[in-house]
């Protein structure tokens, strides 16, 4: 069974995008694939944050997963910093890393670009992302284009640490998620909907009220034309509204244009369907949310069988790369 990876980052808050891009096709594999999930806590520290901001949302991201569905008894649930393991393994993995590989990463470029004082770990993040995947022998790692990159770094660094130092970490491949439609702004559907970069009209957030959901999605930007069709370059507004209800609903968006004669019709659709999409999720998430001690069992648990396997990987690394055993 290959072992398959994704890592979720608490920044900001989850939206429609991250549930049907990634959250929802990787919890619909669990049961035939080794899944492993995580909230990738240490990643949140690279920009700028405030330190109860990343404290509460690790929670909240945690108990949102779940409340989407993942079971931690079949896959691996836990948090990335509860397995301090990955930290040993983040400098051993520098050690096989170079400077100029880290700082080609186009992701660095554009995000240290936008910040005055750029933090040592941003330039190094993929490592520790490398990390997070050849800790676990990763065979597939779900990413968006964005995250492409980083995955084919982790697995340079893999293949040069097998090469020199013997065979040590499996060689991990990016594959693209289930034809995850790319979910639009509401306010401005030329950029994706994004918890970093979106305003608050923007995002349909997974916890947000049904009404908050409908009224977004009711004040979404469309255009003057009557009729509604399928047609992302010239009508992207309509054509990201139709996404969603194929997205939601399980259809497909040119077929669904012909079902409405005009925008508020598919509108009220559309509201329809991302309220019973995401109504059942925030529903749980407010019960599991009721007992956060739960949670937190949980997700000690979880660390404490990543941690088993992140300890023999970890011990494997040191011995292959020089260290004497203590
Ligand atoms: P964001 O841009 O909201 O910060 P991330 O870059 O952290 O999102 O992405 C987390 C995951 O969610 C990735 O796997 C990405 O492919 C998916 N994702 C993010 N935004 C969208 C979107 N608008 N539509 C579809 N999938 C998305
Ligand atoms: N960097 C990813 C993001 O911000 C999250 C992440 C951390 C991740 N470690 C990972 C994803 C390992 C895949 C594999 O979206």
């Amino acid at each position: 069974m290959p072992r398959r990876l994704t890592g979720f980052t608490p920044s900001g808050d989850l939206h429609l995008g991250n549930y049907i891009g990634a959250i929802r096709p990787i919890l619909a594999g669990q049961d035939e694939t080794d899944t492993v999930v995580f909230v990738s806590d240490l990643h949140a520290l690279t920009l700028d944050h405030d330190p109860d901001d990343v404290r509460r949302r690790t929670l909240e991201f945690a108990t949102a997963l779940l409340a989407a569905g993942a079971d931690p008894d079949g896959c691996l649930f836990f948090v990335q910093s509860h397995v301090p393991e990955v930290l040993e393994l983040h400098y051993l993995l520098e050690c096989a890393t170079g400077y100029g590989e880290a700082h080609r990463m186009i992701q660095f470029k554009e995000k240290s670009k936008r910040q005055e004082q750029v933090r040592m770990s941003l330039l190094t993040y993929p490592v520790l992302m490398a990390a997070d995947i050849l800790l676990y022998d990763t065979d597939e790692v779900p990413v968006g284009e964005d995250q492409r990159q980083h995955v084919e770094l982790a697995r340079d660094v893999a293949s040069r640490f097998n090469a020199r130092y013997g065979p040590t970490f499996t060689l991990p491949r990016a594959v693209n998620p289930p034809v995850a439609a790319r979910i639009m702004d509401l306010t401005a559907p030329d950029a994706k909907m994004s918890k970093s970069t979106s305003a608050a009209g923007g995002a349909l957030r997974l916890l947000d009220e049904p009404d908050v959901l409908r009224r977004k999605v009711l004040r979404a930007v469309t255009d003057a034309q009557r009729e509604v069709t399928y047609d992302p370059e010239n009508r992207p507004g309509v054509s990201n509204l139709l996404a969603i209800l194929a997205a939601c609903t399980g259809g497909d968006p040119a077929r669904l244009a012909r079902d409405f004669g005009g925008n508020g019709e598919l509108k009220q659709a559309v509201a329809d369907a991302v309220v019973a999409t995401l109504t059942p999720v925030r529903e749980r998430y407010l019960e599991l949310a009721r007992d956060p001690a739960h949670v937190r069992s949980v997700l000690r648990a979880g660390a404490a069988r990543a941690r088993k396997l992140a300890g023999e990987k970890v011990q494997e690394a040191r011995e292959a790369i020089g260290l004497l055993a203590g």
